[in-house]
């Protein structure tokens, strides 16, 4: 928590920034990082700044109007939080904390399995929407239960990451023999024994658990088994290709993310936002898309959207701010991009999100 002796913060940079002086070499590397060279991680966010806007002049710009509806929810503005792990090596509330700040937001937060509080405590506290992110484990009885257990405490939608059948490799991991402190854990398979890390003494403990554990056999037809045990509408996170969206659609996805992860897995794939024109093409407004990926900046949203993402998600940002000032400090992350995103829109001449087209771009 070291926002308070700060000047004010004006951009989400900034935010990285104060958080990297905070947290551990561990932490900070673990949320920072990406696999291998890490070009994808870094090429989410230069893609964006190679796209470049196209304003409207005159056009009557007082009202602005930045909400909408995902999944029939409505929300504030087109920004989710996406699902991230480990949450409370940032901040001591952790995930609380980001759920505090989505409800505060007025929007939608993505609950990751690997959270350091359980599926329970957070629902307790949340008084927003939340998602839940699935990891598929090879024991299906425990994926069965944390369905289960995510639809009993009141999310509304299941996340199903897809784009991890073993951990990507990511180098300041290896080097950090990446642990979580001796405090925490991944609550949500307590009951399972599956709470806790393996100790490594060359590789990471998230990597061993990760290989060891999920499900690197999971394909199309586990879609199906996923719809046949939740009446939860199910999106399916990490598609790349549009071939692939149309099978999402094709299994009854009620949804998709682009998403590399971060570009955390496979490292030298395309930066979402360039892969989601095709993407958006194929999917024809059939079912809602999203993306994550790289998006620091209220322009970067509207490009998203007028590349055909009804909505994006942030995933670091939200740790930057937890690191710097807790649920507040993740707030101030939302509030800052939504203030970004208004201003944006008035000087684009563009007053509604609805209207944002391909139109506005140069
Ligand atoms: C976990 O989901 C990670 O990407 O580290």
């Amino acid at each position: 928590m070291v926002l308070k002796e700060q000047k004010e913060l004006v951009k989400i940079s900034e935010y990285q920034e104060l958080a990297q002086q905070s947290l551990s070499e561990m932490a900070y590397g673990y949320y920072v990082g990406g696999a291998n060279d890490e070009i994808t991680v870094n090429n989410n966010h230069l893609a964006y700044e190679r796209i470049l806007l196209s304003p409207k002049v005159l056009v009557d710009v007082s009202k602005r109007n930045l909400s909408t509806s995902i999944l029939g929810t409505e929300i504030s503005m087109p920004i989710l939080v996406a699902p991230t792990a480990f949450q409370a090596m940032a901040c001591d509330e952790g995930e609380i904390a980001t759920a505090k700040a989505c409800a505060k937001a007025n929007t939608i937060m993505i609950l990751s399995t690997l959270a350091n509080f359980s599926i329970e405590e957070v629902m307790q506290k949340a008084t927003g929407p939340v998602w839940f992110q699935l990891y598929v484990y090879k024991d299906r009885a425990i994926t069965k239960s944390l369905i289960e257990r995510a639809d009993e405490a009141g999310c509304k939608a299941i996340v199903l990451t897809v784009d991890s059948p073993l951990l990507g490799r990511r180098e300041r991991d290896i080097k950090n023999c990446f642990q979580l402190p001796k405090h925490l854990s991944a609550k949500n398979l307590i009951q399972a024994g599956m709470h806790e890390l393996p100790n490594q003494n060359n590789n990471s403990g998230l990597a061993a658990y990760i290989d060891s554990l999920y499900d690197a056999s999971l394909s199309w037809k586990d879609i199906e088994w996923l719809r046949s045990i939740t009446k939860l509408p199910i999106l399916i996170k990490g598609i790349m290709r549009a071939d692939d969206a149309q099978r999402a659609i094709d299994y009854g996805a009620s949804g998709i993310i682009v998403s590399n992860h971060g570009g955390r897995q496979l490292d030298t794939v395309p930066a979402t936002i360039d892969v989601l024109p095709k993407i958006s093409a194929v999917v024809d407004n059939k079912i809602e898309i999203l993306i994550d990926g790289g998006i620091r900046r209220g322009t970067d949203v509207i490009k998203a959207l007028a590349l055909g993402a009804k909505a994006v998600l942030i995933g670091r940002p939200i740790l930057w701010g937890l690191a710097a000032d807790g649920a507040d400090g993740a707030y101030q992350v939302l509030e800052l991009l939504q203030k970004e995103l208004d201003h944006s829109l008035a000087l684009l001449g563009c007053p509604n999100i609805s209207d944002i087209s391909r139109d506005l771009l140069a």
